[in-house]
């Protein structure tokens, strides 16, 4: 393999998911190069959950492959593909909603961090994952004021925030992320769009997104679903200037993106 090669952080080849009659994914082949933003876009009912679903282990795929960092993880447990370097993030439930916003966080980084602090003493330990717990709210822009808070209390964009910080505690190579900023209000919309701008680079991401502002931001790459097939990969200027996509999917809508 020459330098300009790198390995794929997710390559899945032919990917195939059938529900009773109906193919909600119809060989899938999609690769995420590290640290690019690759955006999948498409109608309601595209299949892009269900691609989620199947990459991250959540539902297991009747046919195709898949690798994470050049591991194949096809037949992997949600538990291996984690360790492979993947994670997504969840829905809101995924919040224990009763527990304080830094408690779900030092939480979220015990899962990943606890064994490897497990020599020290307990007091010492503590102190570990608090700071790795602050750290961490810090780098997810998830502000001091609001630690102490029931996470069930917040307002909808800082528990998409949090839920996205749960899902970056465990240090992911590849993050997987199914509509993050639905639900949310303009201004919550941007300073997501700005959070994941500020970690542009530090992992590959999968961004299933509905909201085209997002989308054209972010992606260095959109692939196009419909009918769970990929139609088009390319820029966002290559998908933009698309004839396919735009009668398929985009509409007139991406002429204003
Ligand atoms: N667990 C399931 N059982 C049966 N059909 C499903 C299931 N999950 C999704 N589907 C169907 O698969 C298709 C794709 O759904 P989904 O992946 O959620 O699309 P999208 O996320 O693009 O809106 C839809 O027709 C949906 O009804
Ligand atoms: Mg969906």
């Amino acid at each position: 393999m020459t330098s300009s090669e790198r390995v794929p952080a997710l390559m899945a080849k032919e990917l195939s998911k059938r529900y009773g009659a109906l193919q909600a994914c119809d060989q899938v082949s999609l690769t995420v190069q590290p640290g690019e933003i690759h955006a999948l876009i498409g109608p309601n009912g595209a299949g892009k959950s269900t691609l989620i679903n199947v990459l991250s282990g959540a539902v297991r795929a009747d046919s195709g492959s898949l690798s994470i960092n050049g591991r194949t993880v096809t037949r992997a447990s949600l538990q291996q593909r984690v360790a492979a370097g993947l994670s997504r993030s969840y829905q809101v439930t995924n919040i224990f909603q009763t527990s304080s916003v830094f408690e779900n966080l030092l939480l979220a980084v015990q899962a990943r961090q606890g064994g490897h602090f497990s020599f020290l003493r307990a007091r010492t330990r503590d102190r570990a994952l608090r700071e790795a717990a602050q750290a961490l709210a810090q780098e997810c822009s998830i502000e001091a004021s609001l630690w102490a808070l029931p996470a069930g209390t917040l307002p909808h964009g800082e528990q998409r925030k949090l839920e996205f910080a749960l899902a970056w505690a465990a240090g992911p190579s590849v993050l997987l992320l199914d509509e993050p900023m639905a639900g949310m209000g303009p201004d919550e919309t941007l300073r997501l769009i700005e959070l994941i701008e500020s970690l542009r680079g530090r992992a590959a991401m999968l961004l299933v997104e509905h909201d085209m502002q997002a989308v054209f931001r972010l992606a260095d790459r959109i692939s196009v679903l419909v009918s769970g097939r990929i139609i088009a990969t390319g820029t966002p200027l290559e998908i933009r200037e698309n004839k396919t996509v735009r009668q398929a999917y985009l509409g007139d809508e991406g002429a204003e993106c």
